[in-house]
């Protein structure tokens, strides 16, 4: 069975995929992290997008999921904590707007989900690479919501720098990059359930998902319910 969330950034797909995975028992698929493997080759490749093009069908980029357990590596090296890394970030909305890169990505994740319950979080699963997924969430809150958690969560981390406006104004970037971008944009399937989260407890909205996933299998039917 296969579960997609897709959303803006910032919206907690993360950790909203990752709890249902908990909680269901199905492998949590985070498919950022592959856009970010290929933008750690791409760093690797001192930026030079054709070099990453060339060596695409051999990238030897591997991730494996399970539960909520995502981990990356490049050949025998775990690079789980490197793609989340302050360049990867830089340049992970470059890489992924990269058709080739896109296309890989399509793949390894229809790979790494076949025969298998998979729950995965995004912002095309629904649209572009799981059209026929069994459930389609899409997970938002408002900008200042959004900008809001996000801060509250660097500062948990300890960043002590950054302010809610530098946060507010990173969110909508993002979202205009996401959302603005030729191929396979941030858009909500027309079959998908729409989750608002502003309003919503972190319980709320896991109940809300899993009452959908466990008693209404005919929603997979549905148009914007
Ligand atoms: O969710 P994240 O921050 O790890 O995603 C990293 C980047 O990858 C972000 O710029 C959006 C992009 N992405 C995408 O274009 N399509 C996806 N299915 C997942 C992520």
């Amino acid at each position: 069975m296969i579960i997609v969330i897709d959303g803006p950034a910032g919206a907690g797909k993360s950790t909203t995929a990752r709890e249902i995975a908990r909680r269901t028992g199905f492998d949590y698929v985070d498919s950022g992290a592959m856009y970010r493997g290929f933008t750690y080759l791409y760093l690797m490749h001192e930026f030079d997008r054709s070099r990453l093009l060339k060596n695409l069908a051999d990238h030897n980029l591997r991730f494996e999921f399970h539960v909520t357990d995502a981990r990356a590596f490049h050949g025998d090296s775990e690079i789980t904590d490197e793609v989340r890394s302050d360049k990867v970030n830089d340049y992970v909305s470059e890489v992924a707007a990269m058709a080739e890169v896109r296309e890989a990505v399509c793949h390894m994740l229809r790979e790494v989900s076949k025969d298998r319950n998979v729950v995965l979080e995004g912002r095309d699963l629904g649209t572009v690479v799981f059209p026929d997924a069994d459930f389609k969430f899409f997970l938002t809150a408002d900008p200042a919501a959004r900008a809001r958690r996000r801060y509250e969560e660097l500062i948990g981390k300890g960043d002590t720098q950054i302010t809610l406006e530098d946060v507010r104004r990173n969110v909508e970037k993002r979202d205009h990059i996401d959302s603005s971008r030729n191929i396979a944009p941030l858009k909500k399937a027309d079959d998908a359930v729409e989750i608002d989260s502003t309003f919503l407890t972190f319980e709320e909205q896991i109940t809300r998902i899993l009452q959908y996933v466990r008693n209404k299998p005919e929603v997979k039917n549905k148009t914007n319910t």
